[in-house]
């Protein structure tokens, strides 16, 4: 797990920013996995400057989005749907037949859920999975003691994300209760996962996640065996992070390998 700590969201979502850029503008880097939530916004934002800039194309671009609320339609003012709609994709040129959504309103759960499964296999899997992380330690809607092995399916929401969840909403009985997400296995089978975490009240679940033991108590700690893994967050969600000294240091060192590698070479080779 690469973990990078930056001093505010702003410099955080530069990071992610020029991560996604750089990996779209690779080849092989064209199926995106997206999130939802107040951490992906200022993201969102920057890709649709960037894209105003011409500096990232989603002309070729296929998205999965993580999860999607049961009981909303796709317009629904909270679904996760017209969230995307509205924070990214009707700013880019993204092409709607690319887009794939979870329906909150399926007909049949287990075979809307599998149908979702076999479009991501058939797109050629998931190339960059961005993610948030929840109070509680979920990725997507895999609150805790989801299977770390789980599949797209339905989950019930714990209260405490619909405490979070409920800031969106008009009244309380408005949150619903139940989700389709990707499951922890579907996320693990991304090729790259990026995580980004903001805020004070994230400092527990990134501790449980970076640094805690593997528990189905805590999805995101499943990251840890994920070999592709960059986690991004500010200052306040590293607050109680106990290795923080060593992920600094690993970030100032990391670009100073190649050089003195090379330098090491040379100096072999000229003895
Ligand atoms: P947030 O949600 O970005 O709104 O904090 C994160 C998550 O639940 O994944």
């Amino acid at each position: 797990m690469n973990v990078v700590i930056k001093a505010d969201p702003k410099a955080v979502t530069e990071f992610a920013c020029e991560m996604v850029r750089e990996r779209l503008a690779h080849d092989r880097y064209r199926v995106l996995g997206l999130p939802t939530g107040g951490t992906p916004v200022l993201l969102y934002q920057a890709l649709i400057a960037s894209y105003q800039r011409g500096e990232v194309d989603f002309a070729e671009v296929i998205t999965f989005n993580l999860d999607e609320y049961l009981g909303l339609e796709p317009t629904h003012p909270q679904s996760y749907r017209r969230f995307m709609e509205e924070n990214l994709f009707s700013h880019v040129n993204i092409r709607p037949e690319n887009i794939h959504f979870l329906s909150g309103l399926p007909d049949d759960i287990d075979e809307h859920c599998a149908d979702y499964e076999r479009k991501i296999v058939e797109a050629g899997g998931i190339n960059l999975q961005i993610l948030g992380l929840g109070r509680d330690g979920h990725i997507g809607f895999n609150e805790p003691t989801s299977s770390l092995r789980s599949r797209t399916r339905d989950k019930t929401l714990t209260k405490a994300t619909i405490e979070d969840n409920r800031r969106y909403f008009a009244r309380e009985e408005d949150v619903p209760r139940w989700a389709l997400t990707m499951g922890v296995g579907t996320i693990m089978d991304a090729h790259e996962i990026l995580l980004l975490a903001t805020g004070r009240n994230k400092a527990d679940a990134m501790k449980a996640m970076v640094e805690g033991p593997m528990t189905a108590m805590c999805p995101g700690s499943v990251l840890q065996v994920h070999p592709r893994v960059t986690v991004v967050c500010d200052e306040a969600a590293a607050a109680k992070l106990d290795h923080d000294a060593y992920y600094r240091w690993m970030e100032e060192n990391d670009y100073r390998m190649q050089g003195f590698l090379d330098e090491q070479r040379r100096r072999v080779e000229s003895n």
